[in-house]
């Protein structure tokens, strides 16, 4: 088991990689705080972890209210008994536009990409010093490695991510509080859908969801969208003991795109 008596959160777990993460680190000895804000989400994937032996508990929160952001910490740390880790998971894919924004939709995918990020994290950082050191795990994407024309306001948001674990995983490094951030191509989840399905791609003009999914596959060395569960088995080995000499840095799991 390689999260044997670790005891953590992770952040968007009601769907996609988030729950895929949950279910994954439950099943290498972790219990884990499933929080998403789908209450009926949650309780399915405690359910799921319960009954396969594990140990989860619910912990419905929108991560858009830094009272929630902050809550979430010590509520799972009650319950569980400490926190090891956190993955920060949670994300928004913001407006497409930039002519003509709406300032609402910014501020939206600010709060979910990053302030949340930063709110968790201050809460976290005290609860897994007291255990001796830990882990920190941000999803960031591809997207903030190099730039998406698609979505101008994610990528700066998760280029902002990126900036943020890089500087915090130097400044807790002699602490053992372990910090980075994986990077996702596209992943086929719901947001996925949402991504696809944006104004700028005139030329899919005609396509279904389905097939929009399949043609952004095709841009990618692996010829195909990566699943939940291969995100969440490079979350495990980054919040794992198997990399204690990993920090500060990210991990593009993409199927080579970025190359
Ligand atoms: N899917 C992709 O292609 C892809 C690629 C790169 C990065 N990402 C990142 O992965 C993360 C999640 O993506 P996914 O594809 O696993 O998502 P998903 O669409 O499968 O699930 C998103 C979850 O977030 C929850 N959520 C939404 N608003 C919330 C709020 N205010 N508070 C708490 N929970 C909330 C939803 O209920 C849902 O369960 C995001 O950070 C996203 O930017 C996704």
């Amino acid at each position: 088991m390689r999260m044997k008596d670790k005891c953590g959160i992770v952040t968007a777990a009601g769907s996609g990689m988030g729950r895929a993460g949950a279910v994954r680190f439950a099943r290498e000895g972790a219990a884990v705080a499933v929080v998403d804000i789908d209450a009926d989400a949650v309780q399915a994937v405690v359910g799921e972890i319960e009954s396969a032996g594990g140990r989860a508990v619910a912990i419905p929160a929108d991560l858009t209210r830094d009272e929630d952001s902050r809550r979430i910490v010590r509520e799972a740390a009650n319950a569980l008994g400490g926190i090891d880790f956190v993955w920060n998971h949670v994300g928004h894919p913001g407006p497409a536009s930039v002519e003509g924004i709406e300032m609402e939709d910014f501020d939206t995918a600010v709060a979910l990409n990053l302030r949340t990020v930063l709110v968790t994290t201050d809460a976290a950082i005290s609860e897994i010093r007291a255990r001796g050191g830990g882990a920190l795990l941000y999803t960031a994407s591809t997207s903030g490695l190099r730039a998406s024309s698609f979505s101008p306001v994610y990528s700066a948001a998760k280029h902002g991510v990126v900036g943020f674990v890089k500087a915090l995983g130097r400044r807790l490094a002699k602490e053992n509080i372990r910090v980075n951030a994986i990077c996702p191509g596209p992943v086929d989840t719901p947001m996925l859908r949402v991504f696809v399905a944006r104004p700028d791609q005139q030329s899919t003009h005609g396509l279904d969801r389905e097939q929009l999914v399949a043609r952004r596959g095709d841009t990618i060395p692996m010829g195909r969208p990566g699943r939940p569960e291969e995100v969440a088995s490079a979350a495990l080995f980054l919040l794992s003991d198997e990399a204690s000499y990993i920090t500060a840095t990210t991990l593009a799991v993409d199927g080579g795109a970025t190359a």
